[in-house]
């Protein structure tokens, strides 16, 4: 936790407990959040070409969530296949236990393992087989690292794709600011109640005391990072205790950022996956280019 200095944060991965993966599940239905549902009808409309192109037979998936948006992609691997594996790594219980029931009982030829893990220390010690597989990133959370992670991170997956494998990665564009904003301010509050549950999870981890009436949910767009913040601010001064003896205070109007999310333009994306060794193969889009599903292929076989 980086909470003393002026420049307060907390990791975004606390933002997934039980409560968080569910209320996560409730943000993507929200009137506002256009991200799940545009990267869902792209999927709807090219699943079949993606299939076709990569030809695989197994999906690895990273942060998979509740893994409803997959199952349009499993379906279409089901067509043709009698014999598909899924594999979902995802830091949550919650997103693993959604995953199971998701895809439960859709068919007798789709095994499904899980993996309690962390994508960006893990994901290297995955030991891949021979089968073409699709690795899968979606929702645009590659927003959520800063420049330098998404760099290492996509570097990781470049380098244990084989072959035959291929990497389908959702991100979301740049557009207009008011459309990216309300995404993140929706009206029910939903997003403000995730963002103030990372407090709770931080009690129950570190035996602290963070009272949620003491901050207010902040999130606005920073033009020049092209990027959301979203941060909790503090409504009160307070002391937060640390089962140490040690406390911290927090002055009315602290900000502690608890998350980004990067919106992409082309160029900034063309840069990323030549640092990363990737190579785009198709890149397909809704029609008003909110959102993108690049398929990509290690550059170490091109
Ligand atoms: N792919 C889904 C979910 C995106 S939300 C969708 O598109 O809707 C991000 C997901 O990544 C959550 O399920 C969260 O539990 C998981 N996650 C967050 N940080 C993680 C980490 N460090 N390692 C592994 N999974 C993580
Ligand atoms: N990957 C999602 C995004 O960047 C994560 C997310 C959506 C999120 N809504 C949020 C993270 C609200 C924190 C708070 O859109």
């Amino acid at each position: 936790l980086y909470l003393k200095n002026s420049n307060k944060s907390i990791p975004t991965k606390y933002l997934y407990d039980d409560t968080g993966s569910k209320l996560f599940e409730q943000i993507c239905n929200t009137e506002e959040y256009y991200l799940t549902r545009t990267e869902k009808q792209i999927l709807n409309k090219y699943s079949s070409e993606i299939s076709k192109i990569s030809n695989f037979e197994e999906v690895f998936e990273l942060g998979s969530g509740s893994s409803k948006k997959t199952k349009i992609l499993i379906l279409e691997g089901l067509k043709k296949l009698t014999k598909l594996t899924y594999s979902s790594l995802d830091i949550s219980e919650k997103a693993l236990e959604m995953s199971s029931r998701q895809l439960k009982n859709i068919s007798p030829f789709l095994r499904v393992k899980l993996f309690k893990g962390d994508f960006i220390n893990d994901i290297i010690k995955l030991k891949p087989n021979q089968k073409p597989k699709l690795y899968l990133f979606l929702g645009s959370t590659l927003g959520n690292f800063n420049n330098q992670l998404a760099v290492k991170f996509l570097n990781n997956v470049s380098n244990i794709m084989q072959k035959n494998d291929y990497f389908l990665l959702g991100v979301d564009k740049i557009k207009n600011h008011k459309i990216i904003t309300s995404a993140y301010n929706d009206k029910k509050g939903i997003t403000k109640k995730f963002n103030k549950n990372i407090l709770s999870f931080l009690n129950k981890k570190f035996k602290l005391n963070f009272d949620k009436n003491n901050f207010d949910h902040f999130a606005e767009f920073n033009k020049k990072k092209s990027q959301i913040e979203m941060y909790l601010e503090a409504v009160t001064d307070h002391k937060i205790n640390f089962p140490n003896q040690e406390t911290i205070k927090i002055n009315n109007g602290d900000k502690i950022l608890t998350e980004i999310s990067r919106k992409f333009s082309d160029n900034t994306l063309e840069v990323l996956f030549k640092k990363s060794e990737l190579k785009v193969i198709r890149n397909f889009s809704d029609n008003k280019k909110y959102f993108s599903l690049y398929l990509l292929k290690s550059m170490k076989y091109s």
